[in-house]
């Protein structure tokens, strides 16, 4: 089977094409390599250097011929999304357009689409389901929805199958240690976490200590990347077999305190991450838990990897290798 990984370059999408060739497909790999780097490459994979903004150059790539194409190509900062929407609309929405017709005149049956828990805005009740009200409380999120309601058109007009795997917090690294480029100017939490304790800052800030928490600090449901790559395979196989589309939740079902994962990663380093109270970051809601059911009754999907020591051992890794820390 031939698979093509548009943003395969990138943190996630790295780890999607090893899940990929470790399950034997073919892959190519089309990157502008914006935030994408060459060291995320694996030998096994073509690379085309491409962007998803140039449709004419995309119709070559996929007249190749592939059985499906994962999606993860998209800016994705949110609250730079408030700021430049027409960037966030021009490459996440017309770029997914270029991609989705790209793929109707190249016959390719299958999409996968990287999407977001952001489509949810702020929960109306936990743990978030599918079926939670979706009223995405920035621009990104807003992209990422209209191009699930784009993706839904396509199926019912043209029967294009997609899976759209809405990430919740995606975290760590490769746990076989095989991918170790590093996001440049992280926002992240935990790679925001993992540059203090390296040195690289001198401190960091906690958003907010007085939310209705256990702890007064904003809970997030932390996935690890190997869980999430494994979806990929999981969901192209059911909807290549199914000829069905979903969409399903992919987070580990446990919440974490941002407290929490600074003083784990203190303890698990040995570094003193100095962390300070700071004001609120605007949008971040109190709480978000992902309900993974779905994933778990169609994909037979479990995450394997996403507790929160093997989260920061697997970042922590990659870390000490970049930086020669011990
Ligand atoms: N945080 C800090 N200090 C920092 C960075 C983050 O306290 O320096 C806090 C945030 O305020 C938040 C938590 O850590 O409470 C997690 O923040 P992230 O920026 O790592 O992640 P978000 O939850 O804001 O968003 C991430 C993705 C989104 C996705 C969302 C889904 O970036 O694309 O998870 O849950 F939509």
């Amino acid at each position: 089977m031939k698979i093509l990984v548009i943003g395969g370059a990138g943190y996630i999408g790295s780890h999607v094409v090893r899940e990929f060739l470790d399950h034997g497909y073919t892959v190519t790999v089309l990157d502008n390599l914006s935030s994408g780097t060459r060291r995320n490459l694996f030998g096994e994979a073509a690379f085309v250097h491409g962007d998803i903004m140039h449709p004419v150059r995309l119709r070559e790539v996929m007249s190749e011929g592939f059985d499906g194409c994962v999606h993860l190509a998209a800016l994705k900062a949110a609250g730079e999304s408030m700021v430049s929407p027409e960037q966030y609309a021009e490459m996440n929405i017309a770029g997914t357009i270029n991609i989705l017709n790209a793929a109707l005149s190249a016959e390719m049956p299958n999409m996968i689409f990287s999407s977001s828990a952001a489509i949810f805005g702020s929960p109306q009740y936990l743990p978030i389901d599918e079926d939670h009200p979706k009223n995405p409380e920035n621009f990104y999120g807003f992209t990422k929805l209209e191009i699930e309601k784009l993706m839904e058109w396509y199926d019912r007009l043209k029967g294009l199958k997609y899976a759209s795997i809405r990430y919740f917090n995606a975290a760590g690294y490769d746990v076989q240690g095989r991918i170790n480029g590093l996001e440049m100017n992280p926002e992240n939490l935990l790679p925001i976490v993992m540059e203090t304790a390296s040195g690289l800052r001198k401190g960091m800030s906690i958003f907010g200590d007085d939310y209705p928490t256990r702890d007064g600090t904003c809970i997030r449901d932390y996935v690890h990347v190997n869980d999430l790559a494994a979806a990929h395979v999981s969901a192209f196989e059911h909807i290549n077999e199914m000829k069905q589309s979903i969409s399903v939740n992919l987070g580990s079902e446990t919440g974490v305190t941002v407290s929490e994962m600074i003083q784990r990663a203190r303890e698990m380093t040995g570094m003193p991450i100095p962390a300070a109270a700071a004001e609120r970051r605007p949008g971040d809601p109190a709480e978000l838990v992902a309900s993974s059911a779905k994933a778990k009754e169609l994909l037979g999907w479990e995450p394997r990897h996403s507790d929160l020591d093997t989260l920061i051992d697997s970042t922590w890794q990659v870390y000490c290798k970049n930086f020669s820390l011990t």
